[in-house]
């Protein structure tokens, strides 16, 4: 499939789905949801191959029916809508803006974004994305496939200050803090806090305190929510740009 052309025209399309999708996200609360999409379609990247990454291929169903998809199709259906209204934008473009502006309306750092992400129908096989039951080796596998550093997991792991784990989806339960629909540093505080009543801790959440480079990283963004704010902006730009060179 050929890269959209980015002129005037396409640009401002973006202009009006980002319109629609603040639009969309405020009337259905579906940010934690959104920014997941936007994080499950460009994990998959893996950078000495050049396969996988933000190319919307996460629409396909042999690709949202991998296990750790589970729930996105929901995500995926809610982009249907904008979709329609602005044919011209990729999937791989509107997933990634749907991420940035989630964040953004949840109180969340602005995030740049710049568009011309190309389609793909090739789905990557199934085991790409992070295992939650696994500890800081796994996560430094599935981070630095992707071509990502030590502050990146932690930084991007701040994610989680958005929504919850569904027992129907993941097997886990629960927010991660008291507001799951605020993008602030809480994920950071909470886990640093240890367990509290009605709180979830994935192992690989935990992982971050055991592991001393990510710990140092844990204790900044949780004593300092511009550092996290700076540096999630940066991880989260370098996520969404994996593969992609903007003309
Ligand atoms: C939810 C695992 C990193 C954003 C979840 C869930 C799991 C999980 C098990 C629960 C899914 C459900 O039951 O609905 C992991 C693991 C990661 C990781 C193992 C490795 C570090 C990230 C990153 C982001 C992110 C990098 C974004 C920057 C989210 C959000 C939700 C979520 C927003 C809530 C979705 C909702 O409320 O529907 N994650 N995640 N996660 N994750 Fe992650």
């Amino acid at each position: 499939m050929a890269f959209p052309a980015v002129n005037t025209e396409y640009l401002k399309e973006i202009e009006k789905a980002r319109r629609d999708l603040r639009a969309l996200i405020a009337s259905k609360n579906c940010a934690p949801i959104m920014l997941r999409l936007a994080w499950h379609d460009a994990g998959t990247y893996d950078v000495n191959t050049k396969t996988g990454g933000p190319n919307g291929s996460i629409r396909n169903e042999e690709e949202y029916t991998h296990g750790s998809n589970s729930g996105l199709k929901i995500a995926i259906d809610f982009c249907e809508e904008v979709k329609a209204k602005h044919p011209k934008i990729t999937y791989a473009d509107l997933y990634q803006l749907a991420g940035v502006v989630a964040v953004e309306v949840t109180g969340g750092p602005t995030i740049d974004f710049v568009p011309g992400r190309k389609d793909s129908n090739s789905c990557p096989r199934e085991g790409r994305l992070p295992d939650a039951k696994k500890g800081a080796p796994h996560l430094r596998d599935i981070f630095y496939r992707m071509g990502l550093s030590d502050k990146d997991i932690v930084a991007l792991s701040g994610g989680h200050t958005l929504g919850r784990a569904h027992p129907e989806r993941s097997g886990f339960d629960g927010p991660w803090t008291n507001e799951p629909l605020k993008f602030d540093n809480s994920y950071f505080v909470e886990l640093l806090k240890g367990e509290s009543e009605g709180l979830l801790k994935l192992p690989t959440d935990k992982a971050l305190l055991d592991d001393p480079e990510f710990c140092h990283y844990v204790e900044l963004y949780a004593k300092d929510e511009d550092a996290f704010f700076r540096d999630y902006v940066e991880s989260h730009k370098k996520l969404s740009e994996l593969g992609f060179t903007p003309s």
